[in-house]
């Protein structure tokens, strides 16, 4: 079946928006409507007219949107968690807020963060808690508005944006379970969580590059860990990735350190992997040009499949975290 013509004319005939995260495949990617990095998604997505979304990316991004969009009906045609997201759940989390207040911080005094990768359970806690969540581009802004309410900063699940945003800003920051992470002499608190992927960069090939192509400029997310991003030249959200490699010179070499599918698609010349492995995202390539066909045909048949739902109590307390996160310009 020729499924990029067969997409093509699902698209024309139903009410439905495909979406797509920078990780997917190229051939997945290319049937997207709106593309984006965390933050944009969820933004575009909120302010889509089409009743239908079909969301090409992991669980959390889809999950993100039925909160914020309750009355979006959305599909996804792979339910992949991404494996960070997986590291936390709802009882990790209430043992993170055990652990400050068995030295000595009030629940009261503490306020959440979680990074939008996390599950919807997650997000509904740390709205609960009077918390937050940010994305890889707007952690700054959202890390200075918390820190107005003097309180300290629990941050989940990723310890590597937590720790480069604090370093970043001048704060301190330990994480629970490596060495003593004392509540009381740092200002946020970070979740052993980490990203499988983005921890494939080391700093021994930032050297490897920089010695290759003396000049060369390193760009990487922040998921990379704080050895790495304090060599890089730049770092940002997906999105701030590819302004900042189409703002060089073309004649400019740069090396990425981010999701391999990306990466190959920014502009071919002079453009490097950060990596002698290919970082890919192991959950974001399960997504298939025949699974994107199979859901908007289950559109087209009544019979919707891997539909998104909240429950409402859970849906209630994450909606708090993600509007708080969005009001935020
Ligand atoms: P962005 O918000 O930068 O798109 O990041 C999402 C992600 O999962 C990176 O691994
Ligand atoms: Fe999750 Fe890492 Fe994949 Fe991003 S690249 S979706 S953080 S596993």
């Amino acid at each position: 079946m020729d499924y990029k013509k067969e997409i093509k004319r699902l698209k024309k005939e139903l009410s439905v928006t495909i979406v797509a995260h920078y990780y997917q495949k190229d051939e997945v990617f290319e049937m997207a409507d709106i593309t984006g990095d965390s933050l944009e998604l969820a933004r575009k997505c909120q302010e889509d007219e089409n009743r239908w979304i079909v969301f090409c990316g992991v669980g959390f991004m889809g999950q993100s949107v039925k909160v914020i969009a309750p009355e979006k009906r959305v599909l996804m045609p792979r339910i992949a968690c991404c494996a960070m997201a997986r590291m936390i759940d709802e009882d990790c989390f209430d043992e993170s807020v055990a652990y400050m207040m068995q030295r000595g911080i009030q629940k009261e005094d503490i306020l959440p963060i979680t990074y939008i990768n996390s599950d919807v359970s997650v997000k509904a806690k740390v709205g609960e808690m009077g918390g937050l969540v940010c994305t890889s581009s707007n952690a700054y802004k959202i890390i200075e508005r918390a820190l107005e309410s003097n309180k300290k900063i629990l941050f989940v699940p990723d310890r590597c944006l937590g720790q480069n945003f604090a370093i970043s800003m001048g704060l301190r920051s330990c994480i629970i379970g490596e060495g003593e992470c004392n509540p009381k002499e740092n200002d946020i608190i970070c979740y052993n969580g980490f990203c499988s992927v983005h921890q494939l960069f080391m700093p021994s090939d930032v050297a490897f590059f920089r010695q290759k192509y003396p000049g060369i400029k390193i760009a990487v997310h922040p998921e990379c860990d704080p050895s790495v991003t304090a060599l890089a030249d730049f770092v940002g959200s997906t999105s701030q990735l590819i302004t900042y490699v189409n703002s060089l010179d073309i004649n400019q070499k740069v090396a990425v350190g981010t999701e391999y599918n990306l990466v190959h698609r920014m502009r071919k010349k002079n453009t490097y992997v950060l990596s002698s492995t290919k970082p890919e995202c192991p959950t974001m390539n399960e997504t298939t040009l025949e699974d994107l066909y199979k859901t908007l045909k289950s559109i087209e048949d009544n019979a919707p499949i891997n539909e998104i739902e909240v429950d409402a109590h859970t849906r209630e307390y994450a909606k708090l975290a993600l509007d708080r996160m969005l009001a935020i310009k």
